[in-house]
């Protein structure tokens, strides 16, 4: 069994550094049809930095399936999952089974989590614990039984590593201290791209304001674009690299990148050119939306969810039988 789970934070609409940070690779995993996927709504995730703005997680949820679904992630072929995250309750006791296993100075030591509490006032105990809750996330597919050739693949950006390291290192942990059962997952990180922000920094997001969102209108769109940063050394103005994520033709896009870094055609037309481009990419994707958008999409979040709380149980259960825990034997 080849499976392949992940996860976004529903804090906000998606866009186009989502889409060739992760949403692109996601599609070509899909659409290999070797794994079966979970995608997982990371809500409960989400509150770890947004428990005072739980209508925008609720907003979010939707905005988030509704973007996946644009995009042409597809619930209905029979390997693809939509999972939201609280709605697994079973996912929590899991959860607070790695947490007896955990160790404090290891959690304190992750990187990532060290970089996140830098940027943060008051963090919440939900917060420091969230790299022990991931795993969670991860083992709640764990096939039962595990078969040697069984895989649980990670396909996250670099930031997520340490994560899934710790990952592995817990599900080793378990497996020598109360009984193998749990599969190690590998991270995939493979060749993402990161896009940078409409103004030139380093990335594009949700919170910076230098974002194109998957769902911003033609008319949005040709304003962000038109306002774009333009590097005054034409190597890495943002128009420039987004020809180079989106272009629909390499060697249109080729010419173009030489065009503008020598001088023949400026800012304008690079612009211009690109608003093209974007179109193309989106257009299809709003067409998606749109149709999505009359339909019920609970249904979709309840199949997949349902599928993963029934696996879940079973790691529980398992879990739980390893741990000896249970009513005493009269
Ligand atoms: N922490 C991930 C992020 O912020 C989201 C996430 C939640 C996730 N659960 C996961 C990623 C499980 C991979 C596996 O991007």
């Amino acid at each position: 069994m080849k499976r392949v789970l992940t996860g976004i934070r529903p804090t906000g609409s998606l866009h186009l550094g989502h889409y060739v940070g992760a949403l692109k690779q996601w599609l070509e995993i899909q659409d290999s049809e070797e794994y079966e996927c979970f995608f997982l709504i990371a809500d409960i995730q989400a509150l770890t930095t947004h428990s005072e703005k739980p209508d925008l997680l609720k907003k979010s949820v939707r905005e988030v399936v509704l973007d996946w679904l644009s995009v042409g992630l597809d619930p209905t072929h029979s390997n693809v999952n939509f999972v939201l995250q609280s709605q697994v309750l079973e996912r929590h006791a899991l959860s607070n089974l790695f947490m007896m296993i955990a160790k404090y100075s290891e959690v304190m030591r992750n990187p990532t989590l060290k970089t996140e509490l830098d940027m943060q006032e008051n963090a919440t105990m939900g917060f420091m614990a969230y790299p022990v809750d991931q795993i969670a996330d991860v083992y709640m597919v764990n096939p039962v039984p595990a078969m040697k050739e069984d895989q649980i693949l990670v396909p996250v950006g670099a930031d997520q590593v340490p994560h899934l390291e710790y990952a592995r290192d817990l599900a080793i942990r378990f497996n020598n201290k109360y009984g193998r059962m749990f599969i190690p997952c590998e991270p995939l990180v493979g060749d993402i791209g990161r896009l940078v922000g409409t103004d030139g920094q380093a990335k594009m997001g949700k919170s910076t304001n230098n974002a194109i969102f998957l769902n911003d209108s033609q008319s949005v769109i040709r304003k962000k674009v038109m306002s774009m940063y333009s590097d005054p050394n034409r190597q890495n103005s943002p128009a420039l690299l987004y020809h180079q994520a989106f272009g629909s033709d390499k060697a249109k896009t080729d010419l173009l990148v030489k065009n503008y870094q020598e001088g023949v055609i400026g800012d304008k037309q690079l612009k211009e050119a690109l608003l093209e481009e974007l179109e193309k990419f989106l257009t299809p994707i709003r067409i998606r939306r749109a149709e999505y958008e009359e339909e019920n999409l609970e249904v979709i979040l309840e199949r997949g969810t349902g599928y993963a709380q029934t696996e879940c149980r079973k790691v529980v259960s398992l879990m739980m039988r390893h741990m000896k825990l249970g009513y005493p034997e009269l």
